[in-house]
């Protein structure tokens, strides 16, 4: 418990000083909360240890990335090879590590997971077309706005949109899942 604050906070410094815009270092901080080296994530085993590791490399891509569009000149490059990760852990990928009924202690998943398969893997899937998306709009230049939450979730879309704004959306599906499947201990 004392290490998970001890590296919430680490997280959340980085942030605020990374960002000036409030609304990017929430959604961060969100998305970040439970990250860090000492947490129940060590305990894990088999399968619930695989998608903590999946989960923790999600985050590492996300950081990657948020490090690239508070520049105002960010690397395309750099944010197209960690939008590659993250497509890669998302979508079926991410559903295989949650086989039914996977709640080994240490787990943080919720049991209604598998009540409500559907959305639990549109927000995987969704999360898959975010990084290939992420790819396309690799080189839009950030606009340092928020997105707007009507933004239809297609490539199409996708691709147009500042780079920026496509990766706070991409922000909101982590905590979307997390919010609804994930317990916080
Ligand atoms: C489809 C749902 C879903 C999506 C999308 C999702 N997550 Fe998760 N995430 C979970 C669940 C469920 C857990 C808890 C897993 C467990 O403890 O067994 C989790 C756990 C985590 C953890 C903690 C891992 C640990 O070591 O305990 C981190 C970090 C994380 N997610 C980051 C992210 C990031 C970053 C994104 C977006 C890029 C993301 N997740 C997208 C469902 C999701």
């Amino acid at each position: 418990m004392t290490d998970k604050i001890h590296s919430g906070t680490r997280f959340g410094t980085f942030f605020i000083k990374a960002f000036n815009s409030p609304v990017v270092s929430v959604v961060l901080l969100a998305v970040l909360a439970g990250t860090g080296p000492a947490n129940a994530h060590d305990k894990a085993t088999g399968v619930v240890k695989q998608r903590m590791d999946a989960m923790g490399m999600l985050a590492g891509s996300m950081k990657a990335i948020a490090g690239q569009v508070k520049s105002p000149s960010p690397d395309p490059d750099a944010i197209s090879v960690a939008a590659q990760a993250l497509r890669d852990h998302a979508g079926d990928a991410m559903l295989e590590g949650f086989p039914e009924g996977s709640l080994q202690d240490p787990t943080e998943a919720r049991p209604k997971i598998w009540k409500e398969w559907e959305r639990f893997s549109e927000l995987a899937e969704r999360l898959a077309l975010q990084g290939q998306g992420l790819i396309l709009a690799a080189a839009n230049p950030p606009s340092g706005a928020a997105p707007e939450s009507s933004t239809p979730h297609d490539l199409e879309s996708y691709a147009t949109l500042p780079v920026d704004e496509l990766f706070l959306l991409t922000a909101k599906t982590c905590s979307a899942c997390h919010q609804d499947y994930r317990v916080k201990k």
